[in-house]
């Protein structure tokens, strides 16, 4: 009880557990979210699921078993669980199966070419909650996309992106201009949404964007109109167009930015590029894909995880850092982050593998 905020990872929202491309019937996914093991399964009608990716028998990893029709056997020895996690095939005679050996499951949604999942109290776990990313499948655009592990503290991600005055500086050669610190700059606080809108008048194309518009010789406006979503969920609307004219005589893209914590310390960083243009081409797909390698692996990971090496497993925030005006939408995040971290401290959510009667999976009977 109490409101003392041990961790930073929040429970009780939705976050990426997958690209729906990553998990198909017969080849069932691992990922470590929230510190938790879990094992992403799509079954053959197309519908998907999330177990705890821990045998309740033994810990094995299931995500090394087999899928057979609706369950999981385990690799070790060869228990089956079903859609809701129990334990419904036991291959060994004469034995019973007890009533605690399920495994949990974790509510998910498929959705903008995803698979959210939620690592909290299920009763609480309400679709409507999931942030639009329509873009990713809207059909008159073409998503590019990925995931990045980063050895850094989700929270490290999200005053990268909500601070993007740092692109002049850390990214030269791809996303950088000078028009953006001499820009204007607006942060908006709405509910558990923060919007940090840049705008960019006149000043030289960053070189990623200016390829784009090969024809155009001479100064653009260039716009970065972030969306922030608690607790890590970003949607970059981006672009360039010739100075003065509308953004339609440009070119743009609505890019995704979703963190979901691996532990406190990394987190699987899901991208996703859209455009609305030239949605055929693959050349720009291998642009992009060529770009968020160079900048979001080559330089932000090594960036973050820097920091979160100084820092150790103190949270930045704590350490009275020095801050200045770029830093306002970070810091309207952080509140919002601390707010939420309090409120579900105080709220005691089950932490582990439960069964149907709230008992840990593994407490004998
Ligand atoms: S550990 Fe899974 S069946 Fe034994
Ligand atoms: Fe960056």
């Amino acid at each position: 009880m109490g409101g003392v905020i041990k961790t930073s990872l929040l429970r009780n929202c939705w976050y990426v557990g997958a690209w729906s491309d990553e998990v198909a019937f017969g080849r069932p996914m691992a990922r470590t979210i929230l510190a938790e093991p879990v094992v992403f399964l799509r079954y053959e009608d197309g519908s998907v699921n999330a177990l705890a990716d821990r045998c309740p028998h033994r810990y094995a990893p299931l995500h090394q078993g087999r899928q057979v029709g609706d369950q999981i056997h385990c690799p070790y020895h060869g228990l089956g669980f079903d859609r809701t996690g129990t334990c419904v095939h036991n291959p060994h005679a004469g034995t019973r199966i007890p009533s605690h050996a399920v495994a949990r499951t974790f509510p998910v949604v498929e959705r903008y070419a995803a698979l959210w999942v939620w690592m909290g109290d299920g009763e609480l776990a309400d679709p409507d909650l999931i942030p639009d990313f329509q873009c990713h499948v809207a059909p008159d655009r073409r998503l590019v996309k990925g995931v990045v592990s980063m050895g850094a503290n989700y929270r490290l991600i999200n005053d990268n992106l909500l601070d993007l005055s740092h692109v002049e500086f850390l990214h030269p050669t791809t996303l950088a201009s000078e028009a953006i610190a001499r820009g204007e700059h607006a942060v908006h606080v709405d509910g558990l949404t923060v919007r940090s809108d840049r705008w960019c008048p006149d000043g030289a194309a960053p070189p990623a964007w200016g390829a784009q518009m090969p024809d155009h010789e001479g100064p653009v406006d260039h716009w970065l109109e972030m969306r922030w979503t608690a607790p890590s969920m970003m949607l970059l609307d981006v672009g360039i167009t010739p100075t003065g004219q509308p953004r339609s005589a440009g070119v743009g893209a609505l890019v995704s930015h979703n963190l979901t914590p691996e532990t406190e310390t990394s987190t699987h960083y899901f991208w996703g590029v859209t455009r609305d243009w030239k949605t055929e081409d693959e050349t720009v797909d291998r642009i992009w894909e060529g770009a968020i390698e160079m900048a979001f692996v080559g330089e932000d990971a090594p960036m973050v995880m820097a920091q979160q090496v100084a820092l150790g497993d103190q949270d930045l925030y704590d350490m009275r850092p020095a801050l200045f005006e770029i830093d306002l939408a970070p810091n309207r995040a952080r509140t919002i982050l601390k707010k939420l971290l309090k409120a579900e401290a105080r709220s005691e959510i089950p932490e582990g593998p439960v069964d149907e009667n709230g008992v840990g999976a593994l407490t004998a009977s």
